[in-house]
């Protein structure tokens, strides 16, 4: 681990996917941040294993004795950790967890907030019949989904998708925007001014907004 390397906590629930993405980022020795803990409310999560091989601390904090967010804050603390990164963790974030790590926690949800937020964004997309999905990464405030956006990434709905297909093709881009939008912080380039979130270098991706081709649509680019 280098010290130069902004220290990241990543809480996840479930497959630990997006970890992955920051672990595989990580990887690289000019990424400006490492994974230097996992911690699960889930004993059995995938992502303790992913977390476990990629050579980073991982650890189940055990949910039933209570005081569940007082530990997991002085874990994060105790490592050191200068972001959250929640990535697939399901439990509503309790407001004195906010506000201890106020400005410093992200999350990634699967849809172009304020729509759908919550659970099962992605079936929520297809019965509502909408043209574009995506997915953003937000910093964590005190409601539910509703934080100052960092990055989003739009994604087709095309006809005939069901709610696994459309969730795989968001995945994707989940996987790029989760790294990107750490490497900016880590690179200190991004500023929170109110509800807006300031990205200096506003060339291509630093917008904060990246259009993906739409693949097999007529004028349509290569498909991902
Ligand atoms: C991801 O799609 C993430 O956006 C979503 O859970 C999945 C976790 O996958 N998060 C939410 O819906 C939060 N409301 P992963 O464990 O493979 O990263």
């Amino acid at each position: 681990m280098s010290p130069r390397r902004l220290r990241l906590a990543v809480l996840a629930s479930g497959r630990g996917t997006n970890l992955q993405a920051l672990l595989d980022a990580g990887q690289d020795p000019d990424y400006p941040a490492e994974v230097a803990l996992v911690l699960s409310d889930r004993a059995d999560a995938p992502a303790l294993r992913r977390a476990r091989e990629a050579g980073a601390e991982a650890e189940w904090i055990d949910p039933a004795p209570g005081g569940l967010f007082e530990r997991i804050g002085g874990r994060i603390e105790g490592a050191g950790a200068g972001l959250v990164c929640c990535a697939g963790f399901m439990r509503i974030l309790p407001p004195e967890f906010v506000r201890r790590f106020a400005g410093r926690i992200l999350n990634i949800h699967p849809s172009l907030l304020p729509s759908f937020p919550g659970l099962h964004a992605q079936r929520k997309a297809v019965r509502a019949g909408v043209r574009v999905a995506g997915c953003t990464v937000h910093f964590i405030d005190e409601g539910v989904d509703t934080g100052p956006v960092v990055l989003q990434a739009a994604v087709p709905v095309l006809p005939g998708d069901d709610e696994e297909a459309l969730s795989g093709r968001i995945l994707r881009y989940e996987h790029r925007i989760y790294p990107l939008a750490v490497r900016l912080i880590a690179e200190g380039r991004v500023r929170l001014e109110g509800r807006k979130v300031l990205i200096e270098g506003t060339g291509g991706e630093g917008q904060g907004f990246i259009s993906p081709p739409l693949a097999g649509l007529p004028g349509g680019g290569e498909g991902r």
